[in-house]
């Protein structure tokens, strides 16, 4: 079966609009002479997001990600941003279920599962995140943390064509340190299997499904050469434009 990479750089809390057009002055040359297929995807921080989108207008090679969203549809919700006010601005993708999420601000599988049906029901598409943490992976709970996330996350969700996985186990995310490729890979397997168990096999073999911590240019060719690994959920390396294009031009 073969599917498309998708690579997403996740800012975090970086990059103004000053910060995001330089990086874009330098990124998008290099992405217009490469040739490879992959999606690519930047998900910029709210404020950045709508000068992200004018820079970008007419390519259709990099699309802009929201790093989140409300599951409210409107109203006294302060400090809220709706996925109709991100589509209005451009936005096409939405990441949920990051562990910084899910960590700092106490985000549960409940609320994962409700932004995750608001982003589809606006045709919006999410980036959902899953990962153990090294307690849960040392204590043998891999599987169990895993197939949780998945199907409370997914709950109610009749189909997954626009819907992107990222495998972020916790103690990858920006420690640097990396899973092995056969880690990554075997996780990775086992989601997919948890995704043929909740859907069907057709559905397993066509979901994306990413994987993210500490992907570098130097690692992003094996982590990506991987049978079931689809592409990155890029933090860190995606920071500098001839990094994340590094992690690309080793992913072709
Ligand atoms: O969303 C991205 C991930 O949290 C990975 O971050 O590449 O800095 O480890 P990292």
């Amino acid at each position: 079966m073969s599917r498309n990479l998708i690579v997403a750089a996740n800012w975090k809390l970086n990059k103004g609009p000053a910060e995001a057009a330089a990086f874009l002055d330098a990124f998008v040359p290099k992405v217009e002479a490469f040739t490879g297929s992959a999606q690519i995807v930047i998900a910029a921080p709210f404020v950045t997001i709508p000068s992200v989108v004018a820079k970008l207008a007419g390519n259709s090679r990099i699309a802009v990600a929201a790093q989140n969203c409300s599951e409210q549809e409107s109203g006294a919700f302060t400090g809220e941003i709706s996925t109709a006010m991100l589509k209005e601005v451009g936005v096409q993708y939405i990441i949920t279920g990051h562990s910084e999420r899910r960590s700092i601000y106490g985000e549960s599988d409940a609320v994962i599962n409700a932004k995750n049906k608001k982003i589809l029901a606006e045709g919006l598409k999410p980036i959902f995140c899953i990962g153990e943490t090294l307690e849960e992976r040392e204590g043998g709970k891999l599987e169990s943390v895993l197939r949780t996330q998945i199907t409370e996350g997914l709950k109610d969700i009749a189909s997954l064509e626009d819907v992107v996985i990222a495998y972020e186990p916790v103690w990858a995310i920006g420690t640097g340190v990396t899973a092995s490729a056969e880690q990554a890979q075997d996780t990775q397997k086992y989601v997919r299997s948890v995704i043929a168990d909740l859907y069907d096999q057709s559905t397993a073999d066509a979901v994306q499904i990413q994987y993210g911590g500490s992907v570098k240019p130097g690692n992003a060719g094996e982590l990506l050469g991987q049978a079931d690994i689809d592409g990155a959920l890029v933090g860190g390396a995606a920071l500098e434009a001839d990094s994340f294009f590094g992690i690309l031009e080793n992913s072709a």
